[in-house]
């Protein structure tokens, strides 16, 4: 008799059904390209991932273009079907900021959110045009502000701190600088306590006692011209209600602001649509998020009888997250007998620090067995010296030996911006995937690169010096 393998039973089981033009990519769990060779290999954008390891080395963060470039679109049309007005989407750059993304974002016709210096440097060195550039922060250096200022970018501003220091830096500058206000629109919504920030007690945005105040402060500003107003409530959010009752929050300020004679324009309700790690999370689609905010807005607005601002939003996690996916090389294991296995990856918290920092959970699966039988249950660690570096607590794979390809899903969004170089561990390589081709998009750290910033003052080479001198002096005397 034939045995069968069940393939629901195998890695097979996250990959997306093979009719994806209708998928929203947060929702799947790997890149929409994502296939299973001939040869049993995963292949990603139509490269084999064990191959693109041999090629490019391990770890590695696999970005398929594809699925960047098909989210870029539903929210372009989403925003286009649900919204009667103008409409911009933007990409939160912190969620994955680097100069190819950058491009990619810029060549979908995204606007790019950035929070540093850092991150408005390589969004324009990407190519984005200024006026699409959206700097945040709650504590932006003087520098920062003067660079923003110097490139043209729009500036959405947290506090009375950065307004004033704005205000003395631009004196009387010939044409009024473009800005938003950050308020806290007081909203709770389920998420982890790092990631909520438009609840009253979060360190971002102007409370709402402050705001009138600050409308009329900033209407005396001649340098001022404040043609928006911003929010974010959180990250990694499910539900729909609470941008819902943010629409209607903003349009209430919205509708203040203009009795202070603010020429308010545009509407950013920040980002936060979650995506599925794993089978458990179940995020509403790009196009019910987006049907969600432009209703929101559109409603609150006709009953206000205030005229359609543009609309802005500004997804990170859910543009990025699943468009990539990380592979590691299988390397040590260790059973604790009747406690657990451990099987070690070359990585770990220094290019995903998420479960550490959230505990969130991953997905994983052997890009070179992806129909073998998953027959174990295994603690996926890390190669860190910490005990909680542990990549997946608990995860069903096939039996495992060293050299094996494993792959963590939904990758994309806050890990290569979070990694570190923890335990002196050099970041990996990123390339993008499409139509058979893959390309470096971020070269791997060398150990060389580790040390570049360090500085050896001479005094202390002289004395590391000095005390091999000494010991040679003393026994050559
Ligand atoms: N806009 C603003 C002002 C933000 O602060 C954020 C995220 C976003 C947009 C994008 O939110 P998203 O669409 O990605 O949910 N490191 C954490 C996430 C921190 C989110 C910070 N702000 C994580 O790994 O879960």
């Amino acid at each position: 008799m034939v045995s069968t393998i069940d393939l629901s039973q195998t890695s097979r089981r996250y990959l997306p059904p093979r009719q994806t033009s209708t998928v929203s990519p947060n929702q799947s769990l790997l890149p929409i390209t994502a296939q299973v060779s001939s040869a049993d290999h995963l292949m990603v954008g139509g490269c084999d991932v064990p191959e693109l390891v041999k090629q490019f080395g391990s770890p590695l963060y696999i970005l398929d273009e594809a699925t960047l470039r098909a989210t870029c679109r539903q929210y372009r049309e989403a925003l286009q079907r649900h919204y009667p007005g103008e409409s911009l989407a933007i990409y939160a750059s912190k969620a994955w900021n680097c100069l190819a993304v950058c491009a990619v974002v810029t060549q979908e016709a995204l606007g790019i959110d950035v929070v540093s210096a850092g991150e408005l440097y390589t969004a324009i060195e990407a190519g984005a045009a200024a006026d699409q550039i959206y700097f945040h922060g709650n504590n932006k250096s003087l520098e920062e502000l003067q660079y923003a200022v110097s490139v043209g970018c729009r500036i959405v501003v947290d506090n009375w701190h950065e307004l004033r220091t704005l205000v003395t830096l631009l004196g009387t500058a010939a044409a009024p600088v473009p800005i938003l206000l950050r308020l806290t629109p007081g909203i709770e919504c389920h998420t982890h306590e790092y990631i909520q920030t438009g609840h009253l007690d979060s360190k971002f945005g102007f409370d709402p006692e402050q705001l009138e105040a600050v409308f009329d402060y900033v209407s005396q500003q001649s340098g001022l011209a404040c043609i928006g107003l911003h929010a974010h409530i959180g990250s990694q959010i499910f539900e729909t209600q609470p941008h819902a009752d943010l629409g209607d929050v903003m349009v209430h300020w919205l509708q203040k602001a203009t009795q202070y004679g603010l020429p308010i324009a545009e509407l950013d309700v920040g980002g936060g649509l979650g995506i599925r790690y794993t089978e458990a999370d179940d995020p509403p689609t790009i196009d019910a998020w987006v049907a969600t905010v432009s209703q929101a807005i559109a409603q609150a607005c006709e009953q206000r009888g205030v005229p359609l601002p543009r609309l802005i939003c500004e997804p990170g996690r859910s543009l990025i997250g699943s468009a990539c996916v990380t592979a590691y090389t299988v390397g040590s294991q260790k059973t604790v007998p009747d406690i657990r296995t451990y099987v070690a990856v070359d990585g770990g918290m220094s290019d995903n620090p998420r479960p550490i920092t959230y505990q969130s959970v991953y997905r994983s699966l052997v890009a070179n067995q992806m129909s073998s039988p998953l027959s174990e249950t295994v603690t996926i660690a890390g190669k860190h010296c910490e005990s909680g570096d542990v990549v997946i607590q608990s995860a069903a794979l096939p039996a495992l030996e060293a050299g094996d390809i494993l792959v963590i899903a939904a990758t994309g969004a806050y890990n290569y911006s979070m990694a570190s170089n923890y335990n002196r561990v050099p970041r990996p390589a990123a390339v993008i995937v499409g139509d058979g081709e893959a390309y470096l998009i971020i070269r791997r750290e060398t150990i060389q690169d580790l040390v570049r910033q360090d500085c050896l003052p001479a005094m202390l080479g002289k004395r590391v010096g000095s005390l091999n001198s000494d010991v040679d002096h003393a026994v050559s005397e």
